[in-house]
């Protein structure tokens, strides 16, 4: 077994970003600027946000943070997305999900102007991964990529399992494999909530995407012997030994699966990292674009 260290994959890209971004800044070239809402305070988002906005600073970014109460309201979001829409020094915008119930996602999502949609979540950037043509592609199935490349994994062929139908991820992730590229060209079969005799069709994976949310889903006798298995799962999971009161946890069991995969990714320490990487390169890719570089 081979661990698909996302960590230091995501290190050597953003060190490449840090120092591109160096070469400009230093000669007079403003920096990429992301901007982020976090609405409430839901204990994973407020991390998942620190993480972007400390990963900014390090690698030269400006970074803006606009907090709200839960009670916010759409049209107070709506404005709030306008005014970084055109704010012209901006090149990355994204609103952290999920949203409080009241709010409707796809409003919010259809408002951000598809040129600073960093997060690749609005339906002009969707429509145009599905078309292969350019686009900001959703940070979390683009880290996946960019994993695989990293690691000198060929897919082509493959048949791969994607655990998980999200928009965020599984079903980008389901048309990025099947795309004619490499990696891609894979036999791409994705499953939800209602798949019948998912073992059956797990057990066939030569690569296997789990993004269920579900704590240790995948067991050693669903996985083929030298799979490719990416976990996209981190769930808390209450842990009173830990001084946290809680230990973070793949869908995967990884114990027993690593040592049936011929790659695996930990949790933490895998998917996670490369998510905010490819946000990252994103919002990089905008601010190369509007300076013209
Ligand atoms: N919540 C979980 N994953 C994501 C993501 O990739 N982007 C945003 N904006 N919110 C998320």
């Amino acid at each position: 077994m081979q661990l698909l260290d996302g960590k230091a994959c995501a290190q050597a890209y953003k060190s490449k970003i840090a120092q591109q971004v160096l070469a400009e800044t230093s000669k007079g070239i403003r920096k990429p600027h992301l901007a982020a809402i976090l609405v409430g305070n839901d204990g994973a988002s407020e991390t998942y946000i620190a993480s972007k906005v400390k990963t900014c600073a390090e690698l030269g970014f400006e970074s803006t943070l606009l907090r709200f109460e839960s009670k916010v309201t759409e049209a107070e979001l709506l404005d709030a997305v306008n005014t970084f829409n055109s704010n012209a020094s901006i090149d990355g915008i994204l609103v952290q999900l999920p949203l409080p119930a009241h709010i409707n996602n796809d409003t919010i999502t259809l408002a951000i102007d598809p040129a600073k949609d960093v997060d690749g979540f609005h339906p002009e950037n969707l429509g145009r991964m599905m078309l292969g043509l350019p686009s900001f592609i959703p940070a979390t199935p683009k880290g996946i990529m960019m994993l695989l490349e990293h690691n000198g994994i060929r897919t082509s062929g493959m048949h791969a399992v994607v655990l998980g139908r999200s928009h965020i991820v599984g079903s980008p992730m389901s048309v990025l494999l099947a795309r004619n590229a490499e990696p891609g060209n894979c036999t791409v079969t994705l499953c939800h909530s209602k798949t019948k005799n998912i073992e059956e069709i797990l057990v066939q994976a030569d690569l296997l995407v789990a993004a269920l949310g579900k704590p240790e889903f995948v067991k050693a006798h669903m996985v083929k012997e030298g799979a490719v298995v990416v976990d996209v799962g981190i769930t808390r999971v209450s842990d009173a030994s830990n001084p946290k009161g809680y230990t973070l946890k793949g869908d995967v069991a990884f114990d027993e699966v690593s040592r049936k995969a011929s790659w695996i990714t930990p949790v933490p320490g895998g998917v996670g990292a490369m998510t905010i990487a490819a946000l990252m390169q994103n919002t990089f890719e905008a601010w190369s674009r509007n300076t013209q570089i």
